[in-house]
């Protein structure tokens, strides 16, 4: 059953390109009204920036689309909106390819196993895993529709060729899991939903799952030791 339901998400990898990551259609956008209660500025673009906490992070929302120091940020708290379907990022596929090309030609058998996700599908994937095994149960793998990173075009799932580790716990002992957790933010990746911190991200452990965020805050955010939440000063 989870096979099936995990090859449905693997759909959808057709490339779609955007151009640049978190700077994405400034223009045309739709002004948002933000409801904290600390300062707003009105930048040159007519865009709402708000310091989201005491560490003068910069919190933006563009058109539903929320940013933190220019990262685009959707968890359990912040939503895209539904009709957000960017296709994959190009920058982001690029990077990916990159990644298991060069693993690859290191000796492993890095597979790209899903990619870029719209409302849609994620609304049928999780309504499948709760069928399956009740809300809270899912609510611990999968994103609730609108919440997905990969709704983003930012996001991707890898496995190996032998399968058999994929989208599992597992997945870290093999040698493409152990590689991409040393290696993945010099291709401007991170590990989105660490080991032991589904206290802040609200997931359990996906050692699959890669966020693209470039190299440079890709390598600093590994460097921190923390969670996107808490560099970003959410958590
Ligand atoms: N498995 C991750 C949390 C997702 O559904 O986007
Ligand atoms: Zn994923």
């Amino acid at each position: 059953m989870k096979k099936s339901l995990l090859a449905l998400s693997a759909i959808s990898l057709a490339a779609c390109n955007q151009g640049e990551i978190n700077q994405q259609t400034h223009k045309h956008s739709t002004q948002q009204t933000e409801t904290s209660s600390e300062k707003e500025t009105t930048t040159s673009d007519g865009s709402t920036t708000t310091p989201s906490d005491h560490k003068k992070h910069q919190k933006e929302v563009k058109d539903g689309i929320t940013y933190i120091d220019n990262i685009l940020i959707v968890n359990k708290d912040i939503a895209l909106p539904e009709s957000y379907a960017p296709g994959e990022i190009q920058e982001a596929r690029q990077a990916i390819d990159q990644l298991i090309q060069q693993g690859n030609t290191q000796g492993l058998n890095l597979v790209l196993r899903s990619g870029f996700r719209s409302y849609a599908t994620q609304t049928e994937l999780y309504n499948n895993y709760v069928a399956r095994d009740g809300q809270s149960k899912a609510d611990t793998y999968s994103a609730r529709p609108g919440h997905s990173e990969h709704q983003t075009g930012l996001a991707f799932d890898l496995g190996n060729t032998a399968g058999i580790d994929d989208f599992k716990v597992s997945f870290e002992n093999t040698a493409e899991g152990k590689w991409i957790k040393e290696n993945a933010q010099d291709y401007g990746f991170i590990i989105r939903y660490p080991k032991g911190k589904a206290d802040i991200t609200g997931y359990q452990y996906e050692p699959w799952h890669l966020r693209y965020l470039g190299k440079d805050t890709a390598q600093k955010v590994k460097s921190s030791g923390l969670t996107l939440e808490e560099y970003l000063g959410l958590k």
